[in-house]
This record gives C-alpha cells, sequence and structure tokens, in this order.
C-alpha cells in the first residue's frame, strides 16, 4: 500500500559524473518495496515545480529503516535534489508506487539488464534475489558515469559491463554483450531498465531466444497514482492492444506486450 511519507535526508552523495545517491529514512518503503516500485518526490524549495518526480529505489537497508535512491541530474527537479544536505530539510515521498518486477519461486537463474540511470532499480532486485543465479549486464556511456558495480559484483555471480567509449569494460552497447552470451547460458528470465533503444532491442532478444522478459518503462508523470493519464503508453492485448498507465499498470511490463512503435 502506497502512502504519503515526511522522510529526513541522511546523505546525499556524488557516486558518479551527474550522478547522485540520496539515502532517505522511511522504514515504511524499506520494509515494503518490491524491485522496479519508486517513490514520488514533491521537489523542495521551488514553488513553480508543481509536479512530483518519479525515482525509483536503489537499495534499502531495513535494520536501520532506510532507502537509496540513485539519480541522475538531468533538470531543474534532480538539480535541485542534488544541492540538498543531510538533515536540511525532510522530503515528501509517495510510495512505495507501481508494480515491480515478479521473480516466480521456480526461477533459479536471472539476468539483470541495465543501462545508465536505468542500472539503479536493478541492484534492488541483485539484493532481494541474491539467493538466485543472477548474471548482470550494465552498461554506461563511459568510466566516469558508471557507480555501484562492486556493489553488483557482490550480489552476482557474475557481471559484465560496457561502455559506448570502450573506457570501461567492452566497447559497445550492453546488448551486443548479452546477445554473446545467451544461446549458451539461457536463463529463465530477463530483468531489464534503461534508455528505450536498449529495451527495444531486450525485447527482440527476448522474443528470438524465447526468455520472458520484463521491463520498466520511463514516462513523463503527473499524478504518479493513475489520475491524470499523462503517462500512458501502448500495450497489447491478445491481438489488439490499448493504452496503460505507466505509474500503476507498470512501470514494470511483459516485453512481448510492449508496443515500441509510438515511442521514440
Ligand atoms: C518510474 C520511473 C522511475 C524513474 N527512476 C529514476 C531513477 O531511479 N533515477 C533517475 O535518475 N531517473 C529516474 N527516472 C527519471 C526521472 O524521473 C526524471 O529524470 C526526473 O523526473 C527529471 O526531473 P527534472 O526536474 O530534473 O527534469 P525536467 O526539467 O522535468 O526534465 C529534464 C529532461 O528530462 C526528461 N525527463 C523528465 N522526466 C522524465 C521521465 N520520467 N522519463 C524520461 N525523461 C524524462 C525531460 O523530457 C527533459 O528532457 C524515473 C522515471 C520514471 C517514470
Ligand atoms: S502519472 Fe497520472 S495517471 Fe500516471
Amino acid at each position: 500500500m502506497k502512502k504519503r511519507i515526511i522522510s529526513p535526508i541522511i546523505q546525499n552523495i556524488k557516486i558518479a559524473h551527474g550522478t547522485y545517491k540520496m539515502t532517505l529514512f522511511a522504514p515504511y518503503i524499506a520494509s515494503n518495496v518490491t524491485p522496479g516500485q519508486f517513490v514520488h518526490i514533491k521537489i523542495p524549495r521551488d514553488s513553480s515545480l508543481l509536479l512530483r518526480r518519479p525515482i525509483s529505489v536503489n537499495g534499502v537497508d531495513k535494520n536501520n529503516g532506510t532507502i537509496d535512491l540513485v539519480y541522475r541530474v538531468v533538470g531543474k527537479g534532480t538539480s535541485l535534489l542534488s544541492k540538498l544536505k543531510p538533515n536540511e530539510l525532510d522530503l515528501d515521498l509517495l510510495g512505495p508506487l507501481g508494480n515491480g518486477y515478479k521473480v516466480e519461486e521456480n526461477i533459479k537463474s536471472l539476468w539483470l539488464v541495465g543501462g545508465g540511470c536505468g542500472v539503479a532499480p536493478l541492484k534492488l532486485a541483485a539484493q532481494k534475489w541474491s539467493n538466485l543465479d543472477i548474471t548482470a549486464f550494465l552498461g554506461f556511456k563511459n568510466k566516469s558515469e558508471a557507480y555501484q558495480i562492486d556493489d553488483f559484483k557482490n550480489l552476482c555471480s557474475q557481471v559484465f559491463i560496457s561502455t559506448d567509449d570502450g573506457s570501461l569494460g567492452e566497447k559497445g552497447f550492453i546488448t551486443h554483450i548479452l546477445i554473446k552470451h545467451i544461446s549458451e547460458l539461457r536463463p529463465k528470465l530477463i530483468l531489464g531498465c534503461g534508455p528505450i533503444s536498449m529495451l527495444k532491442i531486450l525485447k527482440q532478444i527476448s522474443e528470438r531466444y524465447d526468455v520472458p522478459c520484463q521491463i520498466s518503462l520511463e514516462e513523463r508523470m503527473g499524478c504518479g497514482m493513475g489520475g491524470c493519464f499523462v503517462c500512458s503508453c501502448a500495450i497489447g492485448i491478445k491481438d489488439s492492444w490499448d493504452y496503460k498507465k505507466v505509474c500503476t499498470d507498470g512501470p514494470v511490463f511483459d516485453s512481448r506486450e510492449v508496443i515500441f512503435d509510438e515511442w521514440p
């Protein structure tokens, strides 16, 4: 169940170029969040920023009642967040929102495929399902934008890294590395999050190799709770399609249902 929570900031640090990790005291969310779910944050100090900003939960510490958010500074809201200091003010959050990834009990091997800030929610998946045989495929633009690789190495059996310019790991897109391994090491399930271009390829790969795949979509959001239709996207249903809301029907969808034709 979602709640409105007023959360003290415990830490807010830069972890990579343009990327920050904020730790918040939010015991209710720490105990109830599923990987892939997000919090909707009211941006403080600028009343012109009316809409809350959605950020996925990146990690939890249930003993201390904290959650981590990893966010990239892309505009006014995230820039304001990056300047907040611990104990300076409490953040107003709604959460946990949306549905998360679903991993059935019979699943023993899991692939996590993330690109850029899409790597962030997959760390919570690696934390939650660390008892499974997890292989992570993490793609970044370059070495200075890479983050939390040691965390993934601690939680996963194998980690593959790629960067667009080859400054860390293999040069090229992470989906190129994935395709090299999928025919021998076929996983039972793939969980993906990242740019649309990556998710489109992931959808094609999962269909070609017949491996179920869940992907998390990013859409501009208004209310975050199903009331405004700002986040609608096309989802296939049987032989037809319909609009679904990313905030409440998603953000995680079965990749086979997502119709990417309308996406840029
Ligand atoms: C379910 C969900 C989970 C998310 N999780 C994370 C996360 O864990 N870490 C993270 O860094 N970002 C995440 N995002 C994206 C994040 O919400 C946006 O980057 C943020 O709202 C931008 O706010 P802003 O005020 O800084 O930028 P704005 O000034 O609002 O916009 C700046 C630029 O970012 C683009 N943008 C804004 N919002 C979105 C969006 N929702 N999707 C795609 N592009 C957008 C705009 O088109 C514009 O080009 C998530 C988005 C969704 C929908
Ligand atoms: S953001 Fe309002 S319906 Fe999804």
